[in-house]
């Protein structure tokens, strides 16, 4: 960030210039991670959708490529996935060098291949390692019958036991799930609807099916992500996830909200405002599904403030599957690979532990930044509530304020008075969430990354992500911490950038 570009991330995927949204075609190939995503190459709103490129070996620092795919009069590209097809099964490589193959969403303009408006699946194909790509001559691969305006954002996995790929598509506006099979990644034949379950007040949009052990035994279970709009927890977009089983034809969620329960009875990977379209790094190393999701909400994300440039990724996660109070979750931690960069790219660490009184607030001196990664552990010995200000402005006036509440065991994060918020109606104030009950309640561990225009708050061992944008003033740097009704140990712990 510099003051004429004040809200440029430090730690998170942007592209230099103008619109991008959903992370696209995530993969890992000869150790370098590629994210392709929606983009506008002709301006800071969506429009023109085309296939951005970047590529990274830290998941932290991205190097921007020229853009892949554009947008033509006869199609835009919308959202999709990249596998390897290390056995050209495709044919459209060779045994020597095997292709990349993208799938992505045809979204037809005048004189295409199918009505404009429609929606269908294409192929397009990489021999150089995801510089440039060629579409497949007989796109589309899968079209629905009667064609359909809103059949889009697919994603395959590999289903071992049958060796061949399964594809989660959408029909966005009917709320289905459909899942495709093909062993050759051109033909594909239908398999099964997922619907009925979780939350309906949107569209459902780019859906993926992930296989994950549950940690502690040996179980295996499929998870399906699956992104919202509108309709989120939080208001606007968000991301649901279903446990469940696939037998190779069939997804069935187990334990799963019903269609017009309370939105908090679905499962959720994120409570903030500002995480949506995820899904996973293809080929990524470590055994554990790693996640790039888009730092955004349709609500308002047209309107944020930043320019030349509009929109960023969030920090790439990993996902662990565990045994809940009730029903199997998933944790979210920062990716191993991102994390390490994280502590390699900031300064050296720095540790404070501080006893804040009744009503106090305590200014963390060195702890001034625009951008860190914070560790820190709240012991509310008396108090009822504690919390941090980040981007506190030098009169205190204004701040991200993160507080957790001991009775009611919430974690919130308020971005109502931490700077620019007027560029939108839809911006929405403050986010909480309600940690898992613990042996000890008064204490909670927090891990934050703060950004120059984000936050993501990892809480309960990742049970909680509360990932948010927020538009803080250039000069507003401050950090404190406070107790209210009663006294508070904190450890804090910063790396800043
Ligand atoms: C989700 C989404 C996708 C679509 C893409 C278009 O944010 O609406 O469903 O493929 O964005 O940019």
């Amino acid at each position: 960030p510099t003051a004429s570009d004040p809200w440029r991330p430090a730690a998170h995927l942007t592209a230099a210039r103008n619109w991008l949204n959903d992370p696209n075609g995530l993969v890992f190939h000869d150790g370098t991670y590629h994210a392709f995503y929606q983009y506008n190459p002709r301006g800071n709103s969506w429009g023109n959708m085309s296939w951005g490129h970047s590529t990274s070996t830290d998941l932290v620092h991205w190097e921007q490529q020229p853009v892949a795919m554009e947008a033509s009069p006869e199609e835009e590209i919308f959202s999709g996935c990249i596998v390897m097809d290390t056995n050209n099964a495709s044919g459209l490589g060779s045994a020597g060098n095997p292709p990349m193959v993208a799938l992505y969403t045809s979204a037809y303009g005048k004189n295409g291949a199918l009505p404009q408006g429609a929606q269908a699946q294409s192929v397009a194909f990489s021999l150089d390692k995801g510089t440039t790509w060629e579409k497949y001559q007989g796109n589309p691969v899968l079209n629905l019958a009667p064609t359909n305006n809103n059949f889009r954002d697919p994603k395959i996995t590999w289903y071992e036991p049958g060796r061949y790929w399964v594809m989660s598509t959408v029909v966005a506006d009917a709320q289905v799930v459909k899942l495709f099979k093909s062993t050759d990644l051109l033909h594909w034949d239908f398999l099964s609807d997922f619907s009925g379950a979780g939350a309906q007040g949107g569209l459902w949009e780019v859906p993926e099916l992930i296989q994950m052990g549950v940690e502690g035994s040996t179980d295996k279970k499929w998870v399906m992500l699956l992104s919202i709009n509108p309709g989120g927890i939080a208001g606007g977009s968000g991301m649901q996830y279903f446990v469940g089983d696939f037998d190779g034809t069939r997804f069935v969620a187990e334990d799963a909200a019903a269609p017009d329960a309370p939105l908090a009875e679905s499962q959720w990977l994120d409570r903030g405002a500002d995480y949506y379209a995820a899904n996973s790094i293809s080929g990524a190393p470590g055994g554990k599904p790693v996640l790039l999701g888009w730092m955004g909400n349709w609500d308002y994300a047209q309107h944020v403030p930043t320019t030349p440039w509009r929109g960023s990724m969030a920090i790439p996660r990993e996902l662990t599957l565990v045994r809940g109070e009730h029903r199997l979750e998933l944790r979210s931690a920062i990716a191993t690979v991102a994390r390490e960069a994280l502590e390699r790219a900031g300064s050296a660490v720095q540790v404070k532990n501080l006893t804040v009184g009744s009503g106090l607030q305590h200014l963390v001196d060195d702890f001034t930044a625009r951008a860190q990664l914070l560790e820190v552990e709240m012991e509310l010995t008396s108090a009822r509530e504690a919390g941090l200000n980040l981007r506190a402005s030098a009169d205190g006036k204004s701040a991200l304020r993160i507080t957790y509440t001991k009775d009611t065991r919430t974690v919130k994060v308020d971005r109502s008075n931490a700077g620019t918020t007027n560029f939108s109606e839809k911006f929405s104030p403050y986010h909480q969430a309600t940690l898992p009950s613990s042996s000890n309640d008064a204490k909670v561990r927090l891990q934050i990354l703060l950004d120059s225009s984000s936050v993501e708050v990892f809480a309960g061992d990742g049970a909680i992500v509360i990932s948010d944008t927020f538009f803080p003033d250039w000069d507003a740097t401050g950090t404190s911490a406070f107790s209210t009704d009663g006294d508070t140990r904190f450890t804090v712990q910063t790396r800043k950038f």
